[in-house]
């Protein structure tokens, strides 16, 4: 069951046109499809049989060239179709039974609600009709579908509407074609009676494209921004990469069940609610953000992933780290250049190191998956996107774009491979590529050790540089750009020289290319601290042998935003770890400098002044153990909560003062470093619990109101019950806000919290079914509630596995997500091992067992 990279053949048949009927009904879809099959000409002439894809159809007919076929010219089988009768052209028609208001799996065709919708990414496709069900075949879609006129007066597909018209029994169909070619996990349907908000834009060359959002009934109060989101997004994808939209419509539904964000089908966007609906009243500023984003991101596919798709699967991060990378400068564009790298680089460190240390490690294009779903991780996403940003670094915006030119040049219209791409940005530029190609094959974050040293009396620092990597297809060195320069001991950038000639700079880029490496800076007039991997230039763990006063030190004077951020986190973590108590004191003076510092961004204070996530400090720290790591940050905090109080508290009072409802920068930012203060403060002193209350109550934003119910909630003061209470009141009618209410409770570090999740379970506005109340509930508490999870009694541990093993038969794609949260378990002491293990051997035994769970839980079991 196992697939491989090397393994890769291209399709013996093409499908040159794919002609598809959907007849919606409530007990039953049928799917009526006309392929007009070929040989592919770069194939195995000689083939003499097809498999189709196919999983849960009922075949009701099948026609070859319009006529029968005998029982022996083909087979139905659970994976598929076997046809024994082929030509060099020739066309299949089939029917199928489908039945989406089953399916919940979420995959393929289903209902969210009372709508139709579809998801087909990756291999969801198989699940509407048999084909050939690979992103390397690309066909000309031409859609027609029928349904009851009065439920679903809206029906929809990729490309253009090209006919419709009413039919008997209430019943009316719409036709769409897409005149672009596309492989069949961009296809899309989506039938249903929503509201719509409609826009339009002019491209550059003057095409005019309507914009349609469509969102449930009653919804279009939470509707303007998504759309403003899209108009920004095509208008910097324009302006930043020159690429310009293709068709007259572009479409985007918001379902509310949905497995993922969301998803880029050609024209038809389909999108999670949570990345659509908001209003400040109902979301957060963190939501908005989240938004734009994937808005862009999935804008950004069109090119980026349609226009130029994937050879295989092996390939998403062909895709998807290019296009996560492109929609991370969007938000850099529109927002902070400098806090959007910080926010980055933080999910890179607290998720996607974990991953690449565990069991379900794997290059961000893995060689081989037993499941295709289980490989949409934040390695072939996040990583992926910081490997395009070394390219981008290594090339400089000019030659990276020229590269980006060259490659739809020469790939539009085609399915590719990584390969490709980074021929295209090597030939576009002078930067040879070759060793840099390792970061595609080779799993593992790369350590990389280095030693500085000044030499006063010569003005010379060296800087000795190692790198090694742990994982065992991690053979070849990395080349790996290290972004550094210099603070001199007055604060200020100290210049350098590369060379003994003057030639002096405050900043360079130097490539590491060897496991053991020398460099040499010259012209260096003054003791200074380097300053090295900054903007995070590589996705690399590293370590200095800087001394608390230099981390303290780059804190307080680093130009750099993020490796000024980043030495402060490295001084945190250090003062955790080491059990350094003097070390306490060293930090709350520094915090106490940036927070009194009025020339500073209120955004990055309210990063700067955050004590190191468990998860994060879990990654690096093992070796200590749960229990320390747990009560050395408690007292971190305890102790800059109590001792910086005052200031706290003059921070938090200033800043309500100004309070406004706006959502522009300065505003989010203010909102985000008040909202830290009033952490500490009700940290420090129990007595604070009134700012919290009169905030909760009055708040206007939704930022304002969960900011404090969460700390309320979290810090477990007096009045966090009754705020709950007043807050499910309010809002149990809106489900992304209820998500949010069942996350707080299912993070409280408390040992009730199983009873309350078990109670929340029962809840109305709770759903196994809907992935995003799974999420909220218990993903969350897996993710984020360190202490409960991992208590020693094996409770959270065993909360988790019987929720992954309810789950394996409602949606195996849920179920193998949450499934993942065990995967740090190898690093856990041997008793939390134990219990691990015996949890996932349970879900291991599980009669029908999905593909989806049992990858994971025996990859991670084989580490226990
Ligand atoms: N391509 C989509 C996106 O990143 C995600 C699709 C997820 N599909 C899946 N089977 N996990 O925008
Ligand atoms: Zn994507």
């Amino acid at each position: 069951i196992t697939k491989y990279r090397k393994d890769y053949q291209p399709s013996n048949f093409l499908i040159s046109e794919t002609h598809l009927t959907f007849i919606l009904n409530e007990q039953e879809t049928l799917v009526k499809s006309r392929l007009l099959l070929r040989r592919n000409p770069k194939a195995d002439l000689e083939a003499k049989s097809i498999q189709f894809d196919g999983e849960n159809l009922t075949l009701q007919s099948i026609l070859w060239n319009g006529e029968a076929l005998s029982a022996d010219e083909y087979k139905v089988t659970d994976e598929g179709l076997e046809l024994t009768k082929v030509a060099d052209e020739f066309e299949l028609v089939t029917v199928c039974k489908i039945l989406p208001q089953d399916n919940s799996s979420l995959e393929g065709l289903y209902k969210s609600g009372d709508k139709f919708c579809t998801q087909c990414e990756a291999e969801g496709f198989r699940k509407i009709t048999y084909y050939l069900d690979r992103p390397d075949v690309l066909s000309r879609f031409y859609v027609r579908i029928e349904a009851d006129k009065s439920r679903y007066p809206l029906l929809l597909s990729n490309g253009n509407p090209v006919a419709s018209g009413d039919m008997d029994d209430n019943r009316h169909f719409v036709e769409w074609q897409d005149p672009f070619l596309k492989p069949c996990y961009l296809f899309a349907l989506v039938a249903g009676d929503l509201d719509l908000l409609e826009d339009q834009f002019i491209t550059k060359s003057g095409r005019t494209v309507k914009l349609q959002l469509y969102v449930d009934k009653g919804k279009l109060d939470q509707s303007d921004f998504a759309m403003q989101s899209l108009i920004n997004a095509m208008k910097w994808d324009e302006q930043r990469f020159n690429l310009e939209y293709d068709l007259d419509l572009y479409m985007i539904v918001a379902v509310s069940d949905f497995n993922m964000g969301a998803m880029e089908n050609k024209g038809l966007n389909i999108f999670n609610t949570k990345y659509v609906l908001a209003n400040p009243q109902t979301a957060t500023d963190q939501d908005f953000e989240g938004i734009e984003s994937v808005i862009g991101h999935e804008y950004f596919h069109n090119w980026t992933g349609n226009r130029v798709t994937c050879r295989d699967w092996f390939q998403l991060s062909l895709k998807e780290g290019l296009t996560v990378f492109r929609d991370q400068v969007f938000t850099e564009d529109m927002r902070s250049k400098a806090v959007k790298r910080i926010d980055d680089v933080k999910v890179i460190r607290s998720h996607q190191f974990a991953e690449d240390a565990g069991p379900l490690a794997h290059p961000i294009r893995p060689d081989e998956y037993i499941e295709m779903n289980n490989f949409y991780t934040v390695t072939v996403y996040n990583k992926g996107a910081e490997i395009i940003r070394m390219i981008h670094t290594l090339l400089g915006e000019q030659a990276f774009q020229r590269g980006m030119a060259l490659y739809f040049e020469r790939h539009d219209g085609q399915a590719v491979t990584c390969d490709d791409f980074v021929s295209a940005m090597a030939d576009a530029s002078d930067i040879d590529l070759s060793q840099f190609k390792h970061w595609y094959s080779q799993a593992g974050t790369p350590q990389v050790s280095i030693n500085y040293q000044y030499h006063k009396d010569e003005g010379r620092m060296t800087l000795i540089v190692k790198q090694s990597n742990q994982h065992p297809s991690s053979k070849q060195p990395f080349l790996i750009p290290l972004k550094l320069g210099l603070v001199g001991r007055s604060g200020k950038p100290q210049s350098f020289s590369l060379e003994k000639q003057d030639n002096k700079v405050t900043e360079t880029l130097i490539h590491i290319t060897d496991s053991s490496q020398v460099i040499e800076l010259y012209k260096v007039d003054e003791s200074s601290v380097p300053s090295l991997f900054r903007d995070f230039s590589a996705p690399v763990k590293f370590d200095v042998n800087y001394t608390h006063d230099d981390l303290a030190f780059l804190f307080a004077y680093d130009e750099n935003t993020f490796t000024r951020w980043d030495a402060g986190q490295q001084l945190m973590e250090q003062c955790i770890v080491s059990g350094n108590d003097a070390l306490m004191s060293n930090i709350a003076e520094a915090f106490k400098q940036i927070l009194n510092d009025s020339t500073l961004d209120n955004a990055f204070k309210a990063r700067a002044l955050v004590i190191p996530d468990l998860k994060t400090l879990f990654e690096s720290h093992s070796s200590k153990g749960v229990d320390f790591l747990i009560e050395r940050r408690r007292s971190l905090k305890d102790f800059l909560a109590k001792s910086l109080e005052q200031d706290w508290l003059k921070q938090y009072q200033s800043l309500h003062q100004l309070s406004d409802k706006s959502l522009d920068q300065d505003s989010i930012a203010r909102r985000s470093i008040k909202n830290l203060a009033l952490s500490y403060l009700v940290c420090a002193s129990d007595e604070h619990a009134e700012l919290l209350k009169q905030q909760f109550s009055q708040a206007q934003l939704m930022t304002e109101e969960i900011s404090a119910l969460s700390i309320a909630a979290h810090e477990q003061v007096r009045p966090a019950q009754s705020m709950l209470d007043d807050f499910y009141k309010k809002w149990h009618q809106e489900p992304l806000v209820m998500d949010k209410w069942l996350s707080v409770q299912s993070t409280i570090d408390s040992d009730n919290v199983f009873e309350v999740i078990e109670r929340l379970k029962q809840d109305p506005v709770f759903s196994l079914k809907n992935p995003n109340k799974v999420r909220s509930l218990y993903s969350a508490f897996a993710g984020l509630n360190f202490a409960q999870f991992h208590r020693k009694d094996g409770k959270g541990y065993r909360l988790i596995a019987d929720t992954v093993f309810e789950l394996d038969s409602i949606n195996a794609q849920i179920a193998a997500n949450l499934s993942k949260q065990f995967s740090g378990a190898a690093k856990l002491d041997k008793q939390r091992q134990k219990q691990v293990a015996a949890e996932l051997k349970k879900i291991k035994n599980k009669p029908n067992l999905s593909k989806d769970v049992f990858e994971v839980v025996s990859k991670t079991l084989e580490q226990l």
